[in-house]
């Protein structure tokens, strides 16, 4: 992978062919806009690739029981026979190769200058864009031009159902049409019975003749223009794409139907147009200015650029997957990566795409209160993994990643029980900031309530020490599994209960029908409430009042301590090095766990109290191999106890996930959640934005060498434009718009 010496503040640049690292570069370059997004593969098509887009929310089951977003059919196919020679790098001289990403308005382009095997030279322009401003359109436009020969050239741009996922194939071939300039491809998938429809029409812009023919492939149709090209007669071209689902429109068919006949002539100069504007709005809402160091600007955009393109606008029953809609990690699945990492930038920045982020919980709580009825529990209780219902999607097992002959039990989706809390967080988060009455009164209420109910019922009374616990769970951090009392989870509970007995009161006040009616439909009896008071009151919350200690679970201190120095030089993490049940045995930590608790209830702790764990967890933290959800979380932290430069160190980790690949799985698709953190690393770190339901304020621990941090963020509707600098750390000053 190569590093750039000096980068550009605004794009991702590549320089040459790099088919060995090119799965990796396919999720940098990744496109889209909410609705679908497409990873970076070239048109062409080349062996090893991972050619795969996905639409939010059609997600597929796959034999036996799991279910993942479908990797869509291929719109991106264009092939290019060039003097009757192929156009592909793996074959001649590749004499110049420059792509890049602007991230200002998502345009991935492609400039090259390739000689021919048979010695022709062809200089080559590849653009593509995913329509901001029209969801349902991609546009790729291309041109051709010979240096030093004349002939034809041949165009072939086709829709292909053949697609799979990872070799599953889920889509049905259902219908398709035809023509010389245009073709329509209708699939559906095979469990759930989801429709797409795509359409395309191919522009040919050309002095001399183009004849066209349309291949009527089944399941694969195809529009071939020929025409005559010379260095004095380029050719240029659009491939127009559109897309619908059956989520959208009961007839997705028809409407692209509909649109392909509207379209008989190039449109890429009006849909950018639009385009451009659409994404100038997001940036005038989302950017981070950072001065004096160009990575890390360069790296907390392409984060937000990230989340920007997978955040849905149209849509509230849809959720962004931990790797976004980038790549097959994780099946497209939804965990608390969403709520705690991502959600931040949206409520703070564009609080309408985290209304819908909620939405999609309150959407799913039908499976959240069946995931509690099966196991014995009232109210509701989250997934750890979720999909389209709202029920368990979390596999039981999977390959063990030494030896995939064997498989390993996944206990996340039983016991990992802090996600109904990470959710009810997130929104009254989301109510403080934005003081959306509404949303809180007519579902974030619900789901609060419901999952506090869960809470009760799950708290365990142990009579001997005369208090509630919860035992058998999994913290945040996942080296440990099947432990008492996680301190994060008890803390949050507690948090949960009281807060929503909070929301309650707030209710009864203000919206008394409200109140009557969510008080009937879930039973909150005066008894049942009670019981929460009394959970909230006997909650095992511990607190080593002489050390500040906070024990990471029952028992902790008493696992053999390892630290992480002292395992130098690894290139592995530490369930990779001692096995799981070894790292079980030990103090090594996957993720800041006690750590993140300290960060989401800031009030709840002194600042000893944050420097005595951050001293304890810190040097027993895998910041390099464990969970890419750690560094961000741990540079916030480090800026709390006043240490920015170690801050830094842990935010570059943070930053580089995918553009440098530091864990080597940046294949698999974005890591959401510490694109999300780089972002809450720089307002809630360095920048030290601390909000409490009275207001906001700003406490910068900037990095030596950074010379001003800027944003904006939205506080009730309002926007403030802030920014620090490290001459008048303490000072700061509101911009007016
Ligand atoms: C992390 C979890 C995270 C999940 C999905 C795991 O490796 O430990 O905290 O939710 O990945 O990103």
């Amino acid at each position: 992978m190569e590093t750039p010496t000096s980068r550009s503040l605004w794009h991702i640049e590549q320089s040459h062919f790099d088919p060995q690292n090119q799965r990796h570069w396919e999720t940098v370059f990744t496109i889209g806009n909410g609705v679908f997004c497409a990873r970076g593969v070239f048109e062409e098509g080349y062996r090893g690739e991972e050619r795969a887009a996905f639409m939010h929310g059609l997600f597929d089951d796959v034999p036996i029981h799991f279910t993942e977003l479908v990797n869509l059919p291929d719109a991106l196919e264009l092939e290019l026979f060039l003097a009757g020679e192929r156009f592909s790098l793996e074959q001649g001289t590749l004499l110049e190769f420059h792509r890049r990403l602007d991230l200002r308005t998502g345009l991935l382009e492609r400039r090259i200058r390739w000689r021919s095997p048979q010695g022709r030279t062809t200089r080559l322009h590849f653009q593509r864009f995913i329509s901001l401003a029209d969801p349902h359109l991609m546009l790729i436009r291309f041109s051709i031009h010979p240096l030093d020969y004349q002939g034809q050239v041949e165009i072939r741009a086709g829709l292909n159902g053949e697609t799979d996922n990872l070799q599953f194939k889920h889509w049905e071939w259902q219908d398709q049409a035809t023509s010389p300039a245009q073709a329509r491809l209708t699939c559906i998938t095979r469990k759930t019975h989801l429709t797409v429809a795509l359409g395309t029409y191919l522009h040919i812009e050309s002095q001399a003749d183009v004849e066209r023919e349309g291949w009527d492939v089944r399941n694969h149709p195809v529009l071939v223009a020929r025409t005559q090209v010379s260095p004095e007669q380029p050719v240029s071209g659009e491939k127009i794409v559109y897309l619908y689902s059956n989520r959208e429109t009961a007839n997705p068919a028809q409407i692209v139907q509909a649109r392909l006949t509207q379209t008989n002539a190039p449109l890429w100069d009006k849909a950018w147009l639009a385009h451009a504007i659409a994404w100038q709005r997001e940036w005038e809402a989302c950017d981070v200015i950072i001065e004096g160091d160009e990575e890390a600007q360069q790296a907390v955009r392409f984060s937000i650029f990230h989340l920007l393109i997978a955040a849905p606008r149209q849509d509230e029953r849809v959720s962004i997957g931990a790797k976004t809609l980038s790549g097959y990690g994780y099946r497209g699945h939804v965990f608390w990566d969403t709520e705690i990492f991502m959600l931040p930038l949206f409520t703070y920045t564009r609080p309408e795409i985290a209304r819908n982020l909620l939405s999609y919980r309150w959407h799913t709580l039908e499976g959240a209160r069946r995931k509690a009825r099966r196991n014995g529990y009232k109210g509701a209780q989250y997934p750890w993994e979720s999909a389209a219902t709202g029920d368990e999607v979390t596999p039981t097992w999977v390959p063990h990643f030494a030896d995939p002959t064997q498989l390993i039990r996944i206990w996340t989706g039983d016991i990992e029980i802090h996600i109904s809390a990470d959710i009810a967080y997130a929104i009254r988060q989301y109510w403080q900031a934005t003081g959306d009455d509404t949303f809180m009164r007519e579902r974030g209420a619900e789901i609060i309530l419901d999952t506090a109910r869960f809470w009760a019922s799950r708290a365990e009374w142990n009579p001997d020490l005369e208090r509630f616990e919860y035992t058998d769970v999994i913290g945040p951090d996942e080296y440990h599994d099947h432990v008492d009392n996680n301190a994060y989870t008890n803390y949050l509970a507690r948090w949960h209960l009281n807060t929503a007995l909070e929301i309650l009161e707030w209710l009864k006040s203000h919206f008394p029908e409200t109140y009557a009616d969510l008080a009937q439909r879930l039973e909150l009896t005066p008894e049942e409430l009670a019981y929460w008071q009394k959970v909230i009151a006997h909650l095992y919350c511990p607190l080593d009042a002489q050390t500040g200690l906070i024990e990471q679970f029952e028992g902790y201190f008493q696992r053999k301590d390892v630290l992480m120095a002292d395992l130098e030089p690894r290139n592995v993490s530490v369930q990779v090095l001692f096995g799981i049940e070894g790292a079980n045995q030990t103090q090594a930590i996957k993720q800041p766990d006690v750590l993140m608790l300290l960060y989401l209830l800031p009030d709840q702790f002194s600042t000893e109290v944050v420097k005595a764990n951050y001293d304890y967890y810190t040097p027993r933290t895998d910041h390099t191999f464990g969970s890419s959800l750690g560094p961000s979380i741990q540079a916030i932290m480090a800026c709390r106890v006043g240490r920015p430069q170690e801050a830094y160190e842990h935010f570059m980790r943070a930053a580089r996930a995918d553009l440098e690949n530091v864990r080597g799985n940046a294949e698999d698709g974005i890591h959401g959640a510490s694109a999300g953190g780089v972002w809450q690393a720089v307002v809630f770190g360095f920048a030290g934005l601390q909000v409490s339901d009275s207001g906001w304020s700003l406490k910068p621990t900037l990095p030596s060498h950074w010379k001003r941090v800027a944003f904006k963020f939205m506080w009730r509707g309002q926007p403030i434009y802030v920014e620090a600098t490290p001459q008048n750390p303490s000072q700061t000053h509101e911009v007016s718009p």
